[in-house]
């Protein structure tokens, strides 16, 4: 890379942003790790080393996320990737969702993006480049959880209205739907004890054709590709790497007419 590309990732504390930065960097890019939790974010930061640093943002509020990027505009210069992974998972069903926590959900997975985004936008037309990556899921073909999956399917469809109205300035703009994670000790989304763990890793398990979880790797090498130079006309898609857990099961009977 002749010119160092910056790639800013929020959520940047947790167990998948703390993945794509570690990705990112190893591919040469200046990495600059947001989110709310700001000594998580510097210690994520510090892991990652080099010249990686993290600065606080709260992703839900416009003033926050605006003057965390006036930060990193004045100390780096340029923000060409930015990774709108800062997301919240509460486990819920309809009929007992309260309003607050409904909210809660869209206002960090599907507002937060929309602002962090808006604030980007600028610089990234400035430069004539940008590359915009949202890490969406494959929850919302399948149902449950119901305010998450809506918030997800939300992202994908500002991500292609992202693509439609950026690309006079070469901003690409392309989601990353994983399946389930393997859960990095002590970074759980859903705060599941061990056993619940197990079981639904189980259950998802058995309903992805690639038998096993996905990896952090698995995701970051798919954020890797969208960043990439080699990805510049490729804009407006959702990338599963789910192990084919977004695909509906087969019929029951499929096995016995082969
Ligand atoms: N873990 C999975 O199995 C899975 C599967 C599909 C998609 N995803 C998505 O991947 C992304 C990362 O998930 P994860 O597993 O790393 O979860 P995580 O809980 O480990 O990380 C999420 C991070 O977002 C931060 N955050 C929350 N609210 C914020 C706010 N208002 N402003 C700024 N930062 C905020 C948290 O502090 C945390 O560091 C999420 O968008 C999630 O929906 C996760």
């Amino acid at each position: 890379m002749d010119l160092r590309r910056v790639a800013l990732v929020t959520g940047g504390a947790g167990a998948l942003g703390r993945g794509i930065g570690a990705r990112l960097q190893k591919d040469g890019y200046q990495i600059v790790l947001a989110d709310i939790n700001a000594s998580a974010c510097d210690d994520a930061a510090n892991d990652i080393g080099g010249d990686t640093f993290g600065v606080q943002m709260d992703v839900t509020s416009a003033p926050s996320v605006e003057s965390a990027v006036d930060r990193i505009l004045d100390r780096v210069g340029r923000i060409d990737i930015l990774v709108n992974n800062a997301g919240v998972l509460v486990k819920d069903d309809h009929a007992s969702m309260d309003e607050e926590t409904f909210d809660r959900i869209v206002r960090v997975n599907l507002k937060g993006p929309f602002l962090v985004t808006r604030a980007v936008i600028p610089a990234m037309k400035k430069q004539r480049y940008g590359r915009l990556i949202a890490i969406t899921s494959r929850n919302k073909l399948s149902g449950g959880m119901p305010a998450y999956a809506a918030s997800k399917a939300g992202l994908d469809a500002l991500t292609v209205a992202w693509a439609r109205e950026l690309g006079d300035w070469n901003i690409t703009a392309n989601a990353v739907a994983p399946g389930s994670i393997k859960v990095t000790p002590g970074l759980d989304i859903l705060n599941r004890s061990p056993e619940q763990q197990l079981a639904s890793n189980r259950l998802a398990i058995s309903r992805t054709p690639i038998q096993r979880l996905a990896t952090r790797e698995d995701i970051a090498g798919a954020v890797a590709y969208f960043a990439s130079e080699e990805a510049g006309f490729v804009t407006g898609e959702t990338l599963f790497v789910a192990g084919g857990f977004q695909l509906a099961p087969a019929s029951r009977y499929a096995s016995d007419s082969e």
